[in-house]
């Protein structure tokens, strides 16, 4: 009997799916994948130096350094300019809690402010208010694949000789004002997780800068603290190196981004006209960013019905993110007592929703999942009338 690949029932539209994107590389993939084995080069590498070569070209900064993951990426970045115990890191609470992390583990305190209402991503006009002087450096979040307008945010930074480093882990191939997301700050970092626009298949991560001294401290720490001599140790590094099998993969893959974050574009657009005139809110984005849709996020108060009703269309949907980082119990004890309140952040919340996106959905899912909103929406609002 003839095998047949796994496939998703036909009523389900997930909210991303993998397994489309390998399928459509099968042989590309296997490829890459047996040119590692071949070379036997598992750690670093060949294909490593040279995914590193082709992402910097593609952000057009003047290095890339892989590491292991982004959270690791934000760490290396944040440790090489010198960031430590003592020190303040202002970024967002409504991120991942990766960017709070990297803070915390190079012994820095994260300081959150609030976000715009109508982007969601870092309030540039707070900035100048949360700076103390104790702030180092200042992180904004190209969540959801915007950019944060981060010249305004450089700005803001040179007038207090305040470091700035982009976490561009949802954003590869979106731009500010004509840049790449990771090139317009001192460095960007990117994790390479497998539902990223770029991917690997396991976990990867890189900083990218167009600094000599913080590529140079980035790729040693990287790598045991090592630049040349194998077992000379010049510096206290750690182990946060990329895969060659990744490397190779990534390689793969970043030859179809440019494609892929166009068919997101795409999507975006379906989805914005049909749910024109219906009663959701689409979370904007930044007049100066080009983006690329890692999520494409809606907002409303019935936020729990509106998911379920899509649940019952067999429609995936996800919250990015449910908990905002000042309210993780994880993140308490950096708090001032008594914690502190983000009302935009906090209300954002409790109404996101997170739409099917992914290169490979079919324009029928795109206005399978638009029509199924508006009707879900119409017959809420019905209800509570
Ligand atoms: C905004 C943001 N920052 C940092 C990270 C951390 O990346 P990784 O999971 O590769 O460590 C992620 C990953 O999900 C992220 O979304």
């Amino acid at each position: 009997m003839r095998m047949h690949p796994p496939s998703r029932p036909a009523a389900t539209i997930p909210l991303a799916d993998l397994r489309a994107q390998h399928q459509s590389l099968g042989p590309e993939l296997q490829a890459a994948i047996d040119r590692v084995f071949a070379a036997s080069d598992f750690v670093l590498g060949d294909e490593v130096a040279q995914f590193e070569a082709e992402f910097a070209d593609y952000c057009g900064v003047g290095e890339t350094i892989a590491c292991a993951n982004g959270t690791d990426a934000l760490e290396l970045a944040l440790c090489a300019i010198g960031i430590g115990v003592g020190d303040e890191v202002i970024t967002v609470a409504n991120t991942f809690a990766a960017t709070a992390e990297a803070i915390v583990r190079c012994g820095a305190v994260p300081r959150f402010v609030d976000v715009d209402p109508q982007t969601l991503l870092m309030d540039v006009s707070l900035l100048e208010t949360a700076i103390t002087p104790k702030t180092r450096a200042i992180i904004p979040v190209h969540l959801y694949g915007s950019c944060v307008d981060v010249a305004a945010v450089m700005a803001v930074a040179a007038r207090h000789g305040i470091a700035v480093i982009e976490d561009a882990a949802q954003a590869q191939g979106a731009s500010t004002r004509g840049k790449r997301a990771g090139a317009t700050a001192l460095a960007g970092c990117f994790s390479f997780y497998p539902g990223k626009n770029l991917g690997a298949c396991g976990d990867a991560g890189a900083v990218v800068t167009s600094s000599p001294e913080v590529a140079a401290r980035v790729r040693q720490a990287r790598d045991h603290g090592r630049s040349g001599e194998k077992y000379k140790h010049d510096v206290v590094g750690r182990n946060s190196r990329m895969d060659g099998l990744q490397g190779a993969i990534l390689r793969v893959k970043l030859r179809h981004l440019t494609a892929w974050n166009a068919r997101r574009r795409e999507i975006a657009q379906t989805y914005g006209a049909l749910l024109r005139g219906v009663d959701v809110s689409i979370v904007a984005v930044p007049v100066a960013s080009q983006p690329v849709y890692h999520q494409f996020v809606i907002r409303t108060a019935e936020r729990d019905q509106l998911r379920q009703a899509l649940a019952a269309h067999g429609i995936q949907t996800g919250i990015h993110y449910p908990i905002p980082l000042h309210q993780q119990p994880a993140f308490a004890p950096y708090l001032p007592p008594g914690g502190i309140e983000l009302p935009v952040t906090e209300a954002a919340a409790a109404s996101i929703l997170s739409l099917p996106m992914f290169p490979e959905l079919s324009d029928g899912d795109a206005r399978a999942v638009g029509r199924a909103v508006a009707e879900s929406r119409a017959a809420v609002s019905t209800a509570v009338a």
